[in-house]
């Protein structure tokens, strides 16, 4: 192939993609008659999972993760905030109901105790079967012909042959005044559900740190690591994908050989958004506004939000609204100067609080501030105050380790421009 068709096919590719990116958008064009009339939020999303179908990136992590669980292969997936872990195990999930596999997803941060735990996960995993599901609260469809004593018949029968957990799902209250019991019996019914079925299921339980809290909402973490570990083992159809976001909880929980969860599942790291994805994902996005902006700028987008998924997103939308707001039709420089300002303006109350967060520690501020400055981290400081803030940071998921040994970096690209900032005059 001479240079020139390999550039056209190149470009052809590109062009392909660009095609796909968009047509995933164009739900966004059928929606909202004009595309100013297009919400930022919804083509630069950042405080909520991604939709499958709106990714950019990381179709391997999803073939991957999709494929460990309809293998039996209870799956880990641990990392710093907002980079992107919803998004992927929801795409898993997606991609394996289609296939016919049951799904429960269960996220920690909405459950206060064991017994909301227990009925939530319990009405997640009847949701798999319609004619349950009708009947769920909050989840009740379009066509309710279930109501009365077809409803109750089905009901009882679900609980014969399920177990009496099945009546926590219409009646949390139950689950609240045995809220042990009631979690035993409601990581018992994956199992049941799958055998009665022929099917495999897999639950999804988001913010799994949580169970290690010092609030220990659910009791005791070891007794609980234990409990699920013994009813897994006897659970040969269910598949568990563990989320979590302070990665080195996630590790301690799975990890260490004393404790109940370790070796229990297998790791998956998140591959890197590439510069190269960002760059069409962001290109098909201004699209879809009728924008359009060069490659160049796009590259300057995610460089200036060091390709963190989230901050990515927010710096695009920053400068999205800025051209807007001008009328512009075309992406300029100054567009994406102004992005990084709003994309930092609309942040700082969240940065306030990351920094309310780290002020507690002996230390914290000074240290987050070096870090975010390339600064020597221990300069001038006694070596065990210094390690010891740097091991809070480090747990509080402000800061990771860097590319280099013993280097350190703030996790967050925004929050690291904010810290290193701090004390200094505004311009
Ligand atoms: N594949 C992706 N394509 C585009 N944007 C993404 C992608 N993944 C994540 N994001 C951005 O990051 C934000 C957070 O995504 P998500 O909720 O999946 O992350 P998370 O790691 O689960 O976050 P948290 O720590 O809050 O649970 C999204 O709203 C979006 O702005
Ligand atoms: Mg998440």
């Amino acid at each position: 192939m001479n240079a020139q068709t390999s550039r056209a096919t190149r470009a052809g590719g590109t062009a392909e993609l660009l095609h796909c990116a968009s047509t995933a958008l164009s739900f966004l064009v059928i929606r909202y008659h004009h595309m100013s009339d297009i919400l930022l939020s919804d083509v630069f999303p950042t405080d909520a999972p991604v939709r499958p179908r709106e990714m950019i990136g990381r179709r391997e992590d999803v073939n991957a993760v999709a494929g460990a669980l309809s293998d039996g292969v209870h799956t880990i997936i641990a990392g710093p905030r907002r980079i992107g872990k919803t998004s992927v195990c929801e795409a898993a999930l997606a991609r394996l109901r289609r296939r016919g596999v049951y799904v429960a997803a269960v996220d920690l941060f909405e459950q206060a105790d064991a017994g909301e735990l227990a009925a939530s996960l319990v009405a997640a995993v009847l949701a798999n079967r319609p004619a349950l599901r009708r009947l769920l609260p909050g989840v009740r469809s379009a066509t309710r012909t279930l109501a009365t004593a077809a409803s109750a018949t089905v009901a009882v029968k679900a609980r014969v042959e399920l177990g009496d957990e099945v009546e926590m799902a219409f009646r949390p209250a139950i689950a609240e005044r045995h809220p042990d019991r009631a979690l035993h019996g409601a990581l018992q019914l994956p199992q049941r559900i799958a055998h009665a079925d022929g099917r495999r299921i897999v639950l999804f339980l988001d913010e799994f740190q949580e169970i290690a809290s010092p609030r220990a909402p659910y009791g005791d973490p070891d007794v609980l690591t234990r409990r699920l570990r013994s009813v897994l083992q006897r659970s040969p159809d269910v598949s568990v994908l563990f989320a979590g976001s302070i990665e080195h909880i996630m590790r301690d929980l799975f990890a260490p050989s004393d404790r109940a969860l370790s070796q229990f599942g297998s790791f998956h790291e998140l591959a890197p958004i590439t510069v190269t994805e960002w760059v069409e994902g962001l290109g098909a996005r201004f699209a879809v506004l009728g924008l359009d902006a060069d490659e160049a700028l796009r590259r300057g987008i995610v460089a200036l939000a060091d390709a963190h998924p989230r901050s990515t997103m927010l710096v695009a939308r920053g400068a999205a609204e800025t051209a807007r707001r001008e009328g512009a039709a075309t992406l300029q420089a100054h567009h994406v100067e102004l992005g990084l300002i709003a994309a930092l303006a609309s942040d700082r109350l969240r940065h306030q609080q990351q920094l309310e967060r780290i002020r507690d520690l002996r230390h914290g501020q000074r240290i987050a501030e070096r870090i975010a400055r390339g600064e020597p981290v221990y300069a001038g400081l006694a070596p065990k105050m210094a390690a010891s803030a740097v091991a809070g940071l480090r747990e509080r998921g402000i800061i990771e380790q860097g590319a280099r040994r013993g280097s350190w970096r703030v996790v967050d690209p925004l929050f690291a421009r904010y810290l290193a900032r701090l004390g200094q005059p505004r311009l």
